[in-house]
């Protein structure tokens, strides 16, 4: 394999620098002339394509958001985007590429290894969505930053005895909620996996209030409730001050954490190993300590399991 391309596809995550920096580190190492799509599916489609260096990846391994850009791109779905980001590729004699980003960047690489691309798939979202992969990049960091500010909002929770309603990213995933409510020894967490009851939620805040604590805490993964709403509802009944706090794209921010920089790293390297083989169509995903090659199309098909352990222990699933 002469030449290899990457790119970084849909919502960016802490660490997509960290793996375009190993991709193009590797490639050099095995003779193979990297190249950099930006700005996603769409920049493959309008020919984006340039030469990547070993100095043009210098100093963004610490680096947080994508120095390719990234973009949602639905149309991508559509065979004549498709047939065009083919030939491309072709015309630069590219033959392989590595798609950093969630499922849906999955089944764009997917597409291209149908029209004869060698493809490898990267997970990377702050979501924690993607079922073949136990932790994907960007995850480590979003959870350190929500945890942070959490603690920043105890401290004036506690001064004024309020309660701390706070919405996190995720999508449709309880994981970013309910790893930062366990840091940060919530009341209770909201999440899809557990769905929303008001009244439980309630309960919990004054139960908890009852027991003289002079703060209290609640976790919500976003598109669960209306936050500020559940805050006047929990001020309403238990008579302590409640405030509402959206963290939004912030969580996508920052500099990478240390296991963020160093999963992404070992990935991109196996990606680009893979393709030196001409293997194709692999997602990398980490499983315990190691790092396993699942085929796209049985990736896209998995379901994330609940974490019935964690949900456990926060009393989420018992009752
Ligand atoms: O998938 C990452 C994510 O940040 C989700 O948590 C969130 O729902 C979505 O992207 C936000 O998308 P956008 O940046 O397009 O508003």
């Amino acid at each position: 394999m002469k030449k290899v391309a990457v790119l970084t596809s849909g919502g960016d995550a802490p660490g997509m620098n960290a793996a375009i920096r190993a991709t193009v580190r590797s490639c050099i190492h095995y003779g193979i002339e990297p190249y950099g799509v930006y700005e996603g599916f769409k920049g493959l489609v309008e020919n984006n394509i340039h030469p990547l260096t070993r100095t043009k990846v210098s100093r963004i391994i610490n680096r947080g958001g994508t120095m390719l850009g990234s973009a949602r791109f639905p149309e991508f779905d559509e065979e004549k985007y498709q047939l065009q980001a083919v030939e491309n590729l072709k015309a630069l004699n590219i033959e392989g590429i590595i798609v950093i980003g969630g499922d849906g960047s999955f089944k764009g690489a997917l597409a291209l290894s149908k029209h004869g691309i060698f493809t490898m798939g990267i997970p990377a979202t702050i979501d924690n969505d993607i079922a073949a992969t136990e932790y994907s990049i960007g995850f480590f960091t979003a959870l350190d930053t929500a945890v942070d500010s959490i603690d920043k909002l105890r401290d004036t929770s506690f001064s004024h005895q309020r309660c701390s309603v706070v919405e996190v990213m995720g999508r449709h995933c309880g994981d970013l909620a309910l790893y930062a409510g366990i840091a940060c020894g919530s009341e209770f967490i909201i999440t899809p996996e557990t769905g929303f009851d008001r009244q439980r939620t309630i309960d919990a805040v004054k139960s908890s209030f009852e027991r003289n604590k002079r703060h209290a805490i609640v976790v919500s993964t976003e598109n669960m409730t209306d936050v500020a709403q559940l805050a006047r509802d929990i001020e309403e009944e238990t008579g302590h001050e409640s405030r509402a706090t959206v963290f939004g794209h912030v969580q996508r921010g920052g500099d990478p954490q240390a296991f963020d920089r160093v999963m992404a790293t070992e990935m991109a390297e196996r990606a680009v190993e893979l393709l030196k083989n001409y293997d194709s169509s692999k997602v990398i995903a980490s499983k315990g300590k190691e790092l396993v090659n699942i085929p796209i199309r049985e990736a896209l098909q998995m379901v994330k399991e609940i974490p019935n352990k964690r949900y456990g222990l926060v009393g989420q699933l018992k009752n």
